[in-house]
């Protein structure tokens, strides 16, 4: 909670000498100031009919994002139309150490910090000052000490994913930031790296593209990216099917991983995470499908345990399909044994929301207690999880009975790399 005090009032001392940014009538960024800043390059192009703003204008409980404008005359978007081109010199990276097979950059985060710290003085200036209004603290690794404890208490101290060094006590700032960069543990530089892990495409920090949100619903999913080849080459994202106005503009966090139909294909980015990584690195769970990995430790020996999640259109039922091996017997009982452990927190949600979630009507004055929105998280994690592991079961129990055969994916090693 320090951190995020010291976050909050350092970033207002920068906005209130930093020109404010554009709004529609109701008060909410427009990003029109990003687009006129893009269009104004020789190589830069925004399609018209992009509109940045809440799903539903007005209304504040609806999410921000990027949207096909609705307005009267605004056209669709169609299928392999750009919706934007962004210069390089309009991107945040790692300059000249640029590689598109590079997936992780110091330089990238010490150059967005940099920029940052320039505030209105940045060659960025449009850019920044929109970054520099992105709060850190839905991010599990910046959460209270009792939401973290909680999150913790749900996965069994790490039995279950995601892996702490993922989020506990902001353990992959430190050992990224602090310890492989060499950073310094400032506000500005911490927002930075939470910025870039959040945010970029693999190492570039790509105005506008950066405020598509994310699903992995394959009927959503309406875009396409093109990643620069080289240093001084611009970043290219387009409609893969026709955008209808007043529809979202999504992209995929994690077009490339295991259970993905783009796997292999069209997988030129750093984006294998699965339904765990994208909620310890963003603090929300993806709808299904999902991508769920299980690292079974037994003494020594660690049984990787993976699966996809689908559900099938017509009838709404989940469906499995096991990764590279079926889960055995013992694999059966670590599910049974934390699907009982799951739902027994659950028999005490009540007695928990009293001693563990800050009261609306209070301030927060301790690390004692989690803010509503912590609390939320958890839950939609600790739902995912039973659901995950529900159908985990049901789906070995068929197959046990003869039921039902295995749908197995088979991959060969996909190599994730190196992210520094
Ligand atoms: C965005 O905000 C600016 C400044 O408030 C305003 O001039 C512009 O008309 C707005 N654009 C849209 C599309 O709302
Ligand atoms: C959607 O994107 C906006 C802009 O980047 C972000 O503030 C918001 O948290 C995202 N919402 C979700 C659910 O990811
Ligand atoms: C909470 O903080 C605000 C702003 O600092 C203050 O005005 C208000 O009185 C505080 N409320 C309580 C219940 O302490
Ligand atoms: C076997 O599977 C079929 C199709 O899903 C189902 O209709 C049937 O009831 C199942 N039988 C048993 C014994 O579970």
């Amino acid at each position: 909670m320090l951190v995020a005090l010291l976050l909050w009032s350092s970033l207002h001392i920068a906005n209130s000498d930093a020109t404010a940014l554009p709004t529609d009538e109701h008060g909410d960024y427009n990003g029109s100031d990003l687009i006129e800043w893009i269009n104004s390059h020789p190589e830069g192009y925004v399609h018209p009919s992009l509109r940045i703003g809440r799903r539903i204008p007005g209304d504040s409980s609806s999410i921000i994002g990027t949207f096909v404008s609705s307005a009267p005359g605004a056209k669709p978007i169609e299928k392999d139309e750009v919706i934007a081109t962004i210069p390089w010199d309009r991107m945040i990276g790692p300059g000249d150490e640029y590689s598109p097979t590079t997936f992780g950059s110091c330089q990238a985060i010490r150059n967005l910090a940099s920029e940052l710290k320039l505030g209105d003085n940045s060659q960025y200036a449009p850019y920044v000052r929109y970054l520099l209004t992105q709060s850190i603290e839905a991010m599990p690794g910046e959460w209270s000490k009792a939401g973290q404890m909680f999150l913790r208490q749900i996965t069994a101290d790490g039995e279950l994913p995601p892996l702490d060094a993922d989020w506990f006590e902001a353990a992959e700032y430190k050992n990224v930031w602090l310890n492989a960069c060499r950073g310094s543990d400032d506000s500005i530089e911490r927002l930075a790296y939470y910025l870039t892990s959040n945010r970029d495409e693999d190492t570039l920090m790509i105005p506008i593209y950066d405020m598509m949100n994310h699903s992995n619903d394959p009927d959503k999913l309406n875009t396409l990216s093109y990643k620069p080849n080289k240093v001084g080459d611009s970043f290219v994202f387009k409609a893969s099917r026709r955008i209808n106005p007043s529809e979202e503009i999504f992209n995929c966090y994690n077009r490339c991983h295991a259970c993905s139909t783009h796997f292999r294909e069209e997988c030129e980015t750093y984006s294998f995470r699965g339904t765990p990584d994208i909620f310890a690195h963003y603090g929300f769970v993806e709808e299904i499908p999902h991508y769920w990995w299980f690292d079974r430790n037994e003494g020594h020996q660690v049984t990787e345990i993976e699966f996809c999640l689908e559900k099938i259109a017509a009838t709404g039922e989940l469906s499995v399909s096991w990764i590279n091996s079926t889960p055995g017997d013992h694999d059966k009982a670590f599910f049974v044994k934390h699907l009982e452990r799951l739902k027994q927190i659950e028999s005490n949600k009540e007695g928990l929301e009293g001693q563990l979630v800050q009261p609306d009507n209070e301030n927060a004055t301790s690390q004692e207690k989690m803010s509503r929105l912590e609390w939320e998280a958890c839950w939609k994690y600790h739902n995912a999880l039973i659901t995950a592991i529900d159908a985990a079961i049901v789906s070995l129990n068929r197959i046990r009975r003869g039921n039902a055969t295995a749908k197995l994916i088979v991959h060969d090693e996909y190599d994730i790399g190196d992210e520094l």
